[in-house]
């Protein structure tokens, strides 16, 4: 029988991989914290209907990406791809509507695209977010993009560049459909079928082609800006005064429009250089005013963004490595094990870090162990320490050793740690 391994496009998240993963989700959800944005938790999988309405029928991710399934009553369920249409619904739903605005969420958990796996692709990922809700003013747009911004820079991640964008709204983004289709429409023949077909659907789509033929054309293709209504042009005015005010650097790209549908006005992304092109963002969001509504809930105003986990530990220096034991327990025979559990037991409910090595390996075999682990003390225990109920304690460091009693043993093991901290070694 061959082994049954895991689902193409997930991964097993290994002690030191989820480590980086955790460390990471924490960074953002501390600096999150400190612009007053509280944890929100929703549910992993949510009525089908929620993102067919909220992301929209014709985005990639509804048509081609969702993870459905009918419940054993026959609804649809789908795992969610994304967290702002479930937040949204968690906020029309909950007492935080009667909050004072905005409402300030964050998020951390995992989302599920059926998409090509590839280098950051994957079908199982992680996403970190905000949503601010309930608030429509621009300086909000602002605020979020500092907190990634932020968060970016206090994990020591270089080479990045803000891209904003305005994809103006109800009022003055038809006209600009109008003005992109009629562009496009001369030359049709020329375009590739994926094209053909995003001009159909959601022509604003088309600016994200990178199909040689395509760019041609779009080099002359109208720009958002020029389309754009007095309200939208100050509340991109205002966005951009206030990333000056937060001294975050931005690129204006009138190209920049995004897979999901409930986009109003502000749009951004973050790109690493070494990674390609808008499909291959860090993270991205935007301001999503209509969004409550269309799913069926009274107006609710709000701008957010969510970031890929994985792509950003894959492009972040390194955190630092795990903290090794402090202590590591070492008996000679059996018949000390129940004094070497009571030690280590001892030990951890002062604090401490034990491993317990209690195996029938041979005593030298467990000190070579524990000297490789890092540990910082060695306590041995034989016959004789079973005897005068004492224990051997040996500083990794320094070699020194001294014999102190079972209950002396964790104040000695501080004594040492707190002479390592401040440089007395061989005390
Ligand atoms: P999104 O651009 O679809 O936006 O995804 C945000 C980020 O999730 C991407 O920039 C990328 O880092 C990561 N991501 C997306 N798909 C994958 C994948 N298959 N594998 C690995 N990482 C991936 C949203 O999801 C919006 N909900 C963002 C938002 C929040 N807008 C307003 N508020």
């Amino acid at each position: 029988m061959s082994p049954i391994s895991r689902p193409r496009g997930t991964e097993d998240l290994l002690p030191d991989r989820l480590a980086a993963m955790n460390r990471v989700a924490e960074v953002g959800m501390r600096v999150a914290g400190s612009f007053g944005y509280r944890e929100i938790a929703t549910p992993i999988f949510e009525a089908t209907e929620l993102f067919v309405r909220g992301v929209g029928d014709t985005t990639d991710v509804v048509r081609r990406e969702m993870y459905t399934f009918p419940d054993r009553s026959g609804r649809s369920l789908t795992l969610r791809p994304e967290n702002t249409a479930p937040v949204l619904r968690a906020f029309g739903e909950s007492s935080l509507r009667e909050l004072p605005p905005p409402v300030r969420l964050s998020y951390a958990g995992p989302m599920f695209r059926y998409d090509r796996p590839g280098r950051g692709r994957y079908r199982q990922f992680h996403q970190f977010g905000v949503e601010a809700v309930g608030d429509s003013d621009p300086e909000l747009d602002a605020e979020v993009i500092a907190v990634a911004w932020d968060w970016l820079c206090e994990l020591g991640l270089g080479g990045i560049t803000l891209q904003l964008n305005s994809i103006g709204d109800a009022q003055c983004r038809p006209a600009f459909r109008e003005a992109l289709l009629d562009h496009f429409a001369p030359h049709l023949e020329r375009l590739p079928e994926l094209d053909r077909e995003r001009l159909r659907r959601n022509p604003l789509r088309i600016l994200d082609s990178k199909d040689p033929e395509t760019e041609v054309l779009m080099a002359t293709a109208p720009r958002t800006q020029a389309f754009l209504c007095d309200p939208c042009r100050e509340a991109l005015a205002r966005v951009e005064r206030a990333l000056h005010a937060y001294q975050i650097p931005y690129q204006l790209n009138p190209r920049l429009v995004r897979g999901l549908d409930y986009y109003i006005r502000t749009t951004f992304e973050v790109w690493h250089e070494d990674l390609q092109g808008a499909q291959n963002a860090l993270f991205g969001g935007g301001r999503y005013d209509g969004l409550a509504e269309l799913l069926g809930y009274p107006a609710a105003p709000g701008v957010g963004f969510a970031a890929g986990i994985e792509r950003v530990v894959m492009l972040a220096p390194p955190g630092p490595a795990p903290a090794p034991p402090q202590v590591v327990v070492c008996s000679a025979q059996d018949t000390v094990t129940s004094l070497a559990i009571d030690l280590a037991q001892r030990l951890r409910r002062d604090g401490l870090g034990v491993l317990c090595d209690v195996g029938r390996r041979s005593l030298k075999g467990k000190m070579r162990a524990a000297e490789r682990s890092g540990a910082g003390v060695v306590a041995i225990l034989g016959e004789d320490e079973l005897k005068a109920r004492r224990v051997s304690l040996r500083r990794l460091s320094t070699g020194e050793q001294v014999a102190v009693r079972v209950e002396e043993a964790s104040a000695q093991v501080r004594t040492w740690a707190k002479a390592s901290v401040t440089g007395e070694v061989g005390q």
